[in-house]
């Protein structure tokens, strides 16, 4: 029996295209785009969506690559994936999720697509990919947590503004370099970083407190996808500090905040460190499942 990804590569490229090369950046198209992404990832097939977009630009943790030597080379074994859409900006933001021993990624990806040519052709495409040796890496980990939080679509009349959004996301690295900056956390709020849930103290507290942020950490290059109908803002970010091998060089992140009723209530963060493990030594603070520091606790280990 062919595999599903061999019929999905058989009849996805033209379908797509049918479907998208009408008019503007709908959902429906940023759907489609995304959803061949996803194939195209699952295959180990780049061109099922480089033969729509040959000239779009390729980068994987702030680095360009040719997309046929990167991530996307090799079949994945997915576990897991969830796409996010933002018509006003024609762009989508896919996590992946692959457990995998041999091969185990959680990627975060971000694409810009072109209103002008059609709905879908890509521009751009940046990867944030996470793999062993990345900052506090569990896929393992990730494919759990992420199993018991709720992403459903905000029923209509609760969804944030985009402006709100927007703004919860912002305020949580704005506060990085200026204690004055409330972050709008809810209760209940979980931060799934690298792997591991994180929060000050105990995880039944259910918060996103870390009991204190550094103050002189300014958060670069930042880069949103916002979709109001699943109250998600993403900002690719440079992190300085993350690394402490290479403490002023930003590294490439992306977290993920979903916002419900203007307060954050999941935050999911995917880092590529330069060095192996960011220079981090021991335990994952907030690993075993006991919270901890997390992203602060790295800093701690910076002394800032
Ligand atoms: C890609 O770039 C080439 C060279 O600039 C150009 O001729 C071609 O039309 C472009 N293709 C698309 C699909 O934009
Ligand atoms: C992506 O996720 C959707 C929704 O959970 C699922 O139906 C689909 O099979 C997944 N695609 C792949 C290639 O794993
Ligand atoms: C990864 O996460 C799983 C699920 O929470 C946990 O059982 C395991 O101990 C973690 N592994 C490491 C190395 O922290
Ligand atoms: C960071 O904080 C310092 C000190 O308050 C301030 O001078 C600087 O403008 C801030 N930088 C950014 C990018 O916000």
């Amino acid at each position: 029996m062919p595999s599903l990804n061999a019929i999905l590569l058989t009849i996805l490229p033209l379908a797509t295209l049918t479907t998208l090369t009408s008019a503007e950046c709908t959902r429906a198209a940023l759907k489609a785009a995304t959803a061949q992404y996803v194939a195209a990832a699952s295959a180990g097939n780049p061109a099922l969506w480089t033969a729509l977009s040959p000239n779009a630009s390729y980068i994987e943790n702030d680095e360009p690559v040719p997309v046929a030597r990167g991530v996307l080379a090799n079949p994945m074994k997915l576990d897991h994936n969830r796409s996010f859409h933002d018509t006003t900006a024609c762009a989508a933001l896919t996590e992946l999720i692959v457990t995998d021993t041999a091969k185990p990624y959680v990627v975060h990806t971000r694409m810009l697509f072109d209103p002008a040519l059609d709905a879908a052709r890509i521009k751009t495409v940046e990867s944030t990919v996470a793999t062993t040796g990345d900052w506090a890496f569990n896929a393992t980990g990730y494919l759990y947590w992420n199993s018991l939080e709720s992403w459903a679509p905000i029923p209509e009349g609760q969804r944030d503004s985009r402006d709100t959004i927007k703004a919860a996301g912002d305020a949580y690295f704005d506060r990085w370099n200026d204690t004055r900056v409330e972050i709008p956390l809810g209760t209940p709020c979980a931060r799934l970083e690298g792997g591991a849930y994180t929060g000050l103290g105990r995880l039944e507290e259910n918060t996103c407190n870390l009991g204190g942020f550094p103050s002189n950490i300014v958060v670069t290059n930042r880069r949103y996808i916002v979709d109001e109908e699943m109250g998600v803002v993403d900002i690719f970010i440079g992190f300085p500090g993350l690394d402490r091998n290479v403490p002023t060089r930003p590294a490439p992140d992306s977290h993920l905040f979903r916002v419900q009723g203007g307060k954050v209530r999941y935050i999911h963060t995917v880092s590529h460190c330069f060095t192996t493990r960011c220079g981090m030594t021991g335990p994952v603070p907030g690993s075993g499942n006991v919270g901890g520091g997390g992203e602060r606790g790295c800093r701690r280990g910076l002394g800032v």
